[in-house]
């Protein structure tokens, strides 16, 4: 069974493809095996991000197909930057940008819980989907440490550790990760797949 995986971003890919990599009986495709048509997150919610990203690419591919949206969720923020994480410095900023915001942010407060959330979803062609969320609690750092990761990895302590996600390391941060926790939601339906056929 082929499934594709309906994203470009580097860093979520190379988890998604370890944290799956031992569902037996599925062949992972990604976007530079498969053109996949861009899709703009237009949703006000990760999961309707996720689903649109899912069932469009499945349904231009023919290919069952994975997607996943995910963000930053600051208490002292109201949520943001949640739906905008990517893009929270602008359009076109990159992470250090984002994460150069977020600390200028917070600047002023002790108040430093956070979470990330991560809503994976498998579509088929047909139309058919499942979806999954997963959590991770922490909180933000006063500066960035770490090299490993991607995002606001540097800016992320996760809640009982004092190192941030890119002081952890990817083997490490991929058994704890929301995105671990999201796709473990979608290993049954993944696992029922492969065996179909
Ligand atoms: P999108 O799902 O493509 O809209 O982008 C999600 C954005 O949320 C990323 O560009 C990061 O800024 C942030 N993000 C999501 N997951 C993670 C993570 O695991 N580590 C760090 N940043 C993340």
């Amino acid at each position: 069974m082929r499934v594709l995986v309906g994203t470009t971003n580097p860093g979520k890919l190379r988890e998604i493809l370890h944290i799956l990599a031992d569902i037996p009986g599925i062949e992972w495709l990604t976007p530079r095996d498969i053109p996949c048509p861009e899709v703009a997150e237009t949703g006000a919610t990760l999961t309707s991000n996720a689903i649109l990203k899912a069932r469009t690419i499945a349904a231009a591919t023919g290919y069952p197909t994975l997607a996943e949206d995910s963000g930053l969720e600051v208490d002292a923020l109201d949520g943001a930057p949640g739906v905008h994480s990517a893009r929270y410095a602008g359009e076109l900023a990159d992470h250090a940008a984002n994460n150069r915001k977020l600390l200028a942010a917070l600047a002023d407060t002790s108040e430093r819980r956070a979470r990330f959330r991560a809503v994976a979803v498998l579509a088929l062609p047909d139309g058919r989907f499942w979806t999954a969320e997963g959590f991770l609690n922490g909180q933000i750092a006063r500066e960035p440490r770490g090299g490993g990761g991607f995002g606001y990895d540097p800016l992320f302590i996760p809640a009982g550790e004092t190192r941030t996600l890119a002081e952890l390391g990817l083997e490490e941060k991929d058994t704890l990760s929301h995105r671990r926790r999201a796709l473990d939601g979608l290993r049954p339906v993944l696992a029922a797949l492969a065996r179909s056929g």
